[in-house]
């Protein structure tokens, strides 16, 4: 078998978006047929042939990623698939090598990705970088306890939407680690009712925005998935994607939910997954009415760190020295960052390293995750003491937590 790795003609886009539907079980149809076009200008693509056929597709998107205090653009690795007759023989490893020189060679700091399954990326040097919350709520009038409102709510139809909600939501990318900076294509996408994963009876989508005095600062779309039993009315609202730039504009959103009738159960889960630092659970009256379930999302791949760690913004002043990569104690693995007034230098050094991890393990750090003393306590770090990785938490640390709800 002689493989050939290479990007794609726009002639072969069909074909290409084909073995990566075909590679994740499912059928070429207009919608996403429709996406691979509006995507492919701007965008990298290595597909792996054998012979005269496309057996494997890749592709990095331009994206602006929210970084601590900032954004950065960053290579959005996407529609990775391997024909299942063609897997298990280095393909994806040969695509991704190349995805990644590419976006190194284009001076970007990072990439990111949302895995399919957990254990494929970490070898590549990606890290999970961000996580939410997937959230039931049973009962959720009785659950909700009595506060007063704040501003007032308004169902707008989707023309409205793209007007409104894009405001909301790039301020979110201001204030929140992880998140991805939604275009005009991601918009039609989010709110689109055409997309095939809807389930059927389900697809109208309702948006809510929340407003005050000073303009609309957060806004809920929602689905409905009905169902009446013998009791009456059991329905299930299903929160499709819920952002406000304020907190109580968030416990409004909630509130929203439970108070629409007929409802007896709330799903957020996906794209609906929640911050970790939501704060539904101080909502409740009854907080065993709530079920959450802590899930993956975003994966972070630091490919030049002093660039990174320069163009974030950091809550403490401090020191720390990273050994980074199997070669940590080789000249070009270590780097030294002073943060003062909240902002950092980074450069090579040659001095020793405070502490030791892997390219995953940095990819982990990246967006403010904490996570250094865990990723020490679990054997995937080493720090010289145990209080030099709570400092170094500190330091790396940032809150509001990272939180990604854009599936690139
Ligand atoms: C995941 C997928 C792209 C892998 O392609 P592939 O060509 O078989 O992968 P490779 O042969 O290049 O494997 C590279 C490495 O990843 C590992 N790997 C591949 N798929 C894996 C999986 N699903 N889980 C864990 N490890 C995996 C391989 O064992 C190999 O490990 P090693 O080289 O460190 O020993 C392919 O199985 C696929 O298309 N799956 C369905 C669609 C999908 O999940 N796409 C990913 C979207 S995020």
């Amino acid at each position: 078998m002689t493989l050939e790795f290479r990007p794609i003609r726009k002639e072969e886009l069909r074909q290409f978006a084909g073995v990566n539907l075909t590679a994740f079980g499912e059928a070429l149809d207009s919608w996403h047929e429709g996406w691979f076009e509006s995507r492919f200008d701007g965008s990298t693509t290595v597909a792996a042939f054998d012979g005269a056929i496309l057996v494997g597709s890749s592709m990095s998107m331009p994206v602006t990623v929210a970084v601590p205090g900032g954004t950065v653009a960053a290579a959005g690795v996407t529609a990775v698939g391997v024909l299942p007759t063609h897997r298990r023989r280095g393909i994806l490893r040969q695509m991704m090598e190349r995805l990644l020189q590419e976006a190194s060679s284009q001076r970007l700091p990072l990439a990111v990705l949302w895995a399919s399954e957990g254990g494929i990326y970490s070898r590549f040097g990606f890290g999970p970088a961000a996580r939410s919350l997937g959230i039931e709520l049973q009962h959720p009038k009785a659950a909700m306890m009595l506060r007063p409102r704040t501003g007032s709510m308004r169902l707008v139809s989707k023309e409205e939407a793209v007007e409104i909600l894009p405001a909301v939501h790039d301020r979110v990318v201001s204030q929140r680690p992880a998140m991805i900076v939604r275009d005009r294509v991601g918009w039609h996408y989010a709110l689109s009712e055409e997309d095939p994963h809807l389930p059927r009876g389900e697809a109208h989508l309702f948006i809510v925005v929340h407003e005050t005095d000073l303009g609309p600062d957060g806004y809920l779309v929602y689905r409905i998935r009905p169902d009446w039993s013998p009791r009456g009315p059991e329905n299930t609202l299903v929160v499709v994607e819920m952002a406000a730039t304020d907190p109580a504009a968030t416990a409004e959103l909630w509130r929203y939910c439970t108070e629409v009738d007929l409802v007896r159960r709330i799903e957020a889960n996906g794209r609906g997954s929640r911050p970790v630092d939501d704060p539904i659970w101080w909502l409740l009256d009854d907080p065993q009415a709530m079920v959450a379930t802590m899930v993956t999302t975003l994966w972070a791949r630091v490919l030049d760190v002093p660039a990174l760690l320069e163009a974030r913004r950091y809550q403490q002043d401090g020191a720390v020295t990273l050994g980074v990569g199997d070669s940590a104690d080789e000249d070009g693995s270590r780097f030294r960052l002073e943060v003062e007034g909240g902002r950092g230098r980074c450069q090579p050094t040659k001095g020793p390293a405070d502490i030791h991890l892997g390219w995953s393990e940095l990819g982990s750090l990246s967006l403010g995750m904490p996570c250094l003393s865990q990723l020490v306590a679990a054997g995937r770090a080493t720090a010289s003491s145990q209080d030099l990785a709570r400092r170094a938490d500190a330091l790396l640390g940032w809150g509001p937590a990272p939180w990604c709800f854009e599936d690139i």
